[in-house]
């Protein structure tokens, strides 16, 4: 499946002939994605510029993140925090430095503004970016760190604070063009030592189809962060369910790709298809409607017999479409969509609960459309928005198990559900982002990947966008 925009800008004579003669075509940025397992360096020589504000406090756990992530690191401002750079970045052989040689182009813009309260000093921000965003490498990456709204005493702290959410989601419009992209992360108190993989997460490839987020990095799970490593998931069993095709055939192969021992769920009518990926990954299939009464008791006797007992990983990705308006609906369209995307979905999670291992994870796909809402799609809008209701809620039930529950919302991904749309429908879906193209399987593979890790033991009733900044719904 072929976005031919996509293509036609890869070619570079095309991409200069048609900005010359002025055609109103938009070309895409082809965008850099993992193409291999993921290492301890993932930002290997990327240039990395920092800066922090002048009473900001994460410089510490900066110096130590972007170095060991083997980022190239210029420090913007503060020759004082240059020192503690140079001492976090001389074990990893990394030299952090001041002077920027002028024909450097920055990968990463990341910006400490924590403790920013006021208004004035968002000018700050402005500088920062303003000094450099022109030369951001394609694929690049912006990045504003703050603190949580909560800290804001006075009405102008909050306002200073709600600021930077504005200033980040234009930002991500104005470069997603080139295939960049610009993130928030908050950090709440306490959780300082968490964001180092988190930010490391989002300067990286892994990130590619991610734009315009809010991340909230906290401490209410038990478990321990662990920097970007190789294989992190040896040794964890997963269960993916709606393996056979699509995003679910992608997050399996990936969550296998790092380790993990992956149980491919699917339909009786896809057995084919989920023996074949099964045996590509060296997984196991198990064949299940999840809509089944008895599937959790059959899964739960697998789990008996080849596993312990146990298991460490649920991505619950299987879902289905049935659209109508709401006039032109029929029950089934409405109990169908509400029965697999939902209640089956809680239903398998409840069994599965008590036998997920301490720093177990689960993740849940649901949509932008459950963010946003859709035409002709009131069941199946309920029912992806019915999921966040649920990780929110659940989050705080298994933190003290060192339990991880985070959401993923896909915007238009390329994958055979979304080939079924009508051909004009699915052209203007796949534009109407920043990053002006689809998403592919693979872009929610990976993170839903790095939320089955403990790199991400700072997120937990989180709910990831994976839309390239989808103007609907942001
Ligand atoms: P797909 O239709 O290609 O694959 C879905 C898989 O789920 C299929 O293998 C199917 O057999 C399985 N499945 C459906 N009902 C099942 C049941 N009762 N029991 C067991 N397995 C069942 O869909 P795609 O595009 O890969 O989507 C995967 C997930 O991502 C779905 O939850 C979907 O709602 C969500 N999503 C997809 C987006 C897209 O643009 N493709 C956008 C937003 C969310």
């Amino acid at each position: 499946m072929g976005d031919y925009l996509v293509n036609l800008g890869a070619n570079q004579t095309v991409r200069s002939a048609i900005k010359k003669i002025g055609l109103p075509i938009p070309l895409p940025q082809k965008l850099n994605r993992v193409k291999k397992a993921w290492s301890e360096r993932p930002l290997a020589d990327k240039p990395i510029f920092v800066c922090h504000g002048s009473t900001s406090f994460l410089a510490p756990f900066l110096a130590e993140t972007l170095p060991r992530a083997g980022a190239d690191t210029w420090v913007v401002g503060s020759n004082a925090l240059l020192e503690t750079y140079q001492k976090c970045g001389e074990p990893w052989g990394r030299h952090p430095n001041k002077e920027i040689p002028p024909d450097i182009k920055p990968h990463g813009l990341v910006f400490d503004a924590t403790g920013i309260r006021d208004p004035k000093a968002l000018s700050s921000v402005y500088d920062f970016f303003h000094a450099h965003i022109r030369n951001l490498a394609p694929c690049g990456r912006a990045i504003i760190l703050a603190e949580p709204p909560e800290v804001a005493k006075e009405p102008m702290a909050a306002a200073g604070l709600r600021a930077l959410d504005g200033f980040i989601r234009s930002l991500a419009r104005e470069i997603g063009k080139r295939g960049s992209t610009a993130h928030l992360v908050v950090v709440e108190g306490g959780a300082e030592s968490r964001i180092g993989p988190v930010v490391t997460f989002l300067l990286s490839s892994s990130s590619a189809y991610i734009s315009g987020q809010q991340v909230r990095v906290s401490n209410a799970s038990k478990c321990e962060p662990a920097p970007f490593s190789r294989k992190s998931l040896e040794s964890k069993v997963a269960l993916v369910t709606g393996a056979a095709r699509g995003i679910g055939a992608s997050i399996a192969s990936v969550l296998a790709r790092e380790g993990a021992h992956v149980i491919c769920m699917d339909r009786p009518s896809e057995l084919d298809s989920l023996n074949t990926l099964a045996g590509n990954i060296l997984g196991t299939a198990f064949e299940g409607d999840i809509t089944d009464d008895n599937v959790s008791s059959r899964l739960l006797q697998l789990l008996k017999d080849k596993f312990h007992g146990g298991l460490d990983i649920v991505v619950h990705n299987a879902g289905i479409t049935r659209d109508k308006t709401l006039a032109n609906m029929k029950s089934e369209y409405w109990e169908q969509t509400l029965d697999v995307n939902l209640i089956s979905l809680i239903k398998l999670n409840e069994a599965l609960l008590p036998l997920i291992r301490t720093d177990g994870r689960i993740v849940c796909v649901s949509s932008v459309t459950g963010i946003a809402g859709n035409m002709g799609q009131t069941n199946y809008s309920a029912s992806k928005a019915g999921i966040i209701g649920y990780v929110k809620a659940l989050a705080p039930t298994v933190e003290k198990k060192g339990i991880n529950v985070n959401a993923v919302a896909p915007g238009f991904i390329e994958t055979k559900m979304t080939a079924g749309m009508p051909k004009g429908m699915r052209e203007v879906a796949r534009r109407l982002c920043n990053l002006v193209q689809g998403g592919m399987p693979e872009d929610v593979a990976e993170t839903v990947t790095f939320l089955a890790t403990k790199s991400a033991a700072g997120l937990t009733g989180e709910v990831l966008r994976i839309c390239g900044g989808s103007y609907l719904g942001a």
